[in-house]
């Protein structure tokens, strides 16, 4: 079978990325360009201030992306872009850049959704990895418990109901004046921690997640007591919101009789959140997870879950728009 080149574009967020990959797992280039440097000063992501630093790099990003792969323009095959979920401003650069390449160059557009990606990422980092699979979503804007039933469907088995969990690893991070981005700083420091304080917990009949609950108490306990042992909050937080995950995910994992898990999104980058996962393997489950710079937002898993849409035929014209609250079976 003839090789297929995807140029994957990414830009929903503060990561300006670009990236190419042959057949859909192997990557030749994955250039991202962060922002978070800009964005650190103001303790979150500044839309306006993303969707102009996006303009500024676009171009750069993809002509690095394609001179690092080694390839020629005229040899990539199709182009994967991210247009949806995410920063309305900042979605348009990337779907916009895209659009007048496919246009100019006459190279198909798979319009390709974010939350795909993430999980698509797995196929990089694991080519063994096949569909049906469990895959739990963990981002800084998604938490969903997705069941995988081919590279291009997907049903939604849980969710959560306020924060993402990646929201209140920030939050967390910023009331305890770690800054941001807050999860790998609220990792990092939960090292050296104790799970010895008791954090609220959620319960529900279904599938479903919450994470807002835990994140005011946490809040709370710090505004009551800000001498409290903060290496002990960070550890008591990440082992309850780790329990959360791993009840539903196990719950979901025997309704459907799938013994295969796979984690994505920038929080499956979590050392403990890993560690606790990978043990699972001893009651014969299989675990995945991405390599860290595949978890955060970045253009080869674009290019991996764009491959596979591109596959079944999926492809958008001229009038394709962002769509910012774009859901996982849209
Ligand atoms: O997937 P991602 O790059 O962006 C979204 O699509 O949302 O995820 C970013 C989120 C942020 O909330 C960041 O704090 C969190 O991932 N994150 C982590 C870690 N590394 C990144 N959270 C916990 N532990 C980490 N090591
Ligand atoms: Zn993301």
């Amino acid at each position: 079978m003839k090789d297929i080149y995807t140029l994957g574009i990414e830009s929903s967020c503060d990561e300006t990325s670009a990236s190419i990959v042959k057949n859909g797992r192997e990557v030749l280039s994955n250039v991202i360009h962060s922002q978070i440097d800009i964005h650190k000063q103001f303790g979150g992501v500044v839309p306006e201030i993303a969707s102009r630093n996006h303009v500024e790099a676009i171009s750069t990003v993809v002509q690095d992306a394609i001179k690092i792969a080694g390839i020629k323009m005229n040899e990539i095959n199709n182009i994967a872009c991210t247009y949806g979920p995410g920063l309305v401003g900042a979605l348009l650069v990337g779907v916009s850049y895209a659009k007048a390449l496919s246009y100019s160059l006459n190279i198909p557009l798979t319009p390709t959704n974010h939350i795909h990606g993430h999980i698509a990422a797995n196929y990089i980092s694991h080519k063994d990895l096949k569909p049906p699979f469990l895959c739990l979503v963990i981002s800084g804007g998604h938490t969903h418990l997705v069941h995988i039933k081919t590279y291009t469907t997907f049903d939604i088995l849980g969710k959560t109901r306020d924060d993402a969990i990646g929201e209140a690893f920030d939050k967390v991070a910023r009331v305890i004046g770690l800054g941001y981005p807050g999860g790998p700083k609220v990792d990092k420091l939960a090292k050296e921690g104790k799970p010895v304080i008791e954090l609220p917990k959620t319960q529900f009949d279904n599938l479903d997640f919450s994470f807002s609950g835990i994140k005011t108490a946490v809040i709370n306990l710090h505004h009551k007591n800000p001498e409290i042992n903060k290496p002990d909050l960070c550890c008591s937080f990440e082992k309850t919101i780790t329990e959360e995950l791993i009840k539903n995910t196990i719950k979901a994992a025997k309704k459907l009789n799938l013994n295969t898990i796979a984690l994505a999104g920038g929080v499956s980058s979590n050392s403990y959140i890993r560690s606790e996962f990978l043990k699972l393997e001893n009651e014969g489950y299989k675990i995945y997870y991405p390599e860290p710079v595949l978890c955060t937002d970045n253009a080869a898993m674009i290019a991996a879950s764009g491959y596979y849409e591109f596959l079944e035929g999926k492809k958008a014209d001229l009038n394709l728009n962002a769509i910012p609250n774009l859901k996982i079976n849209d």
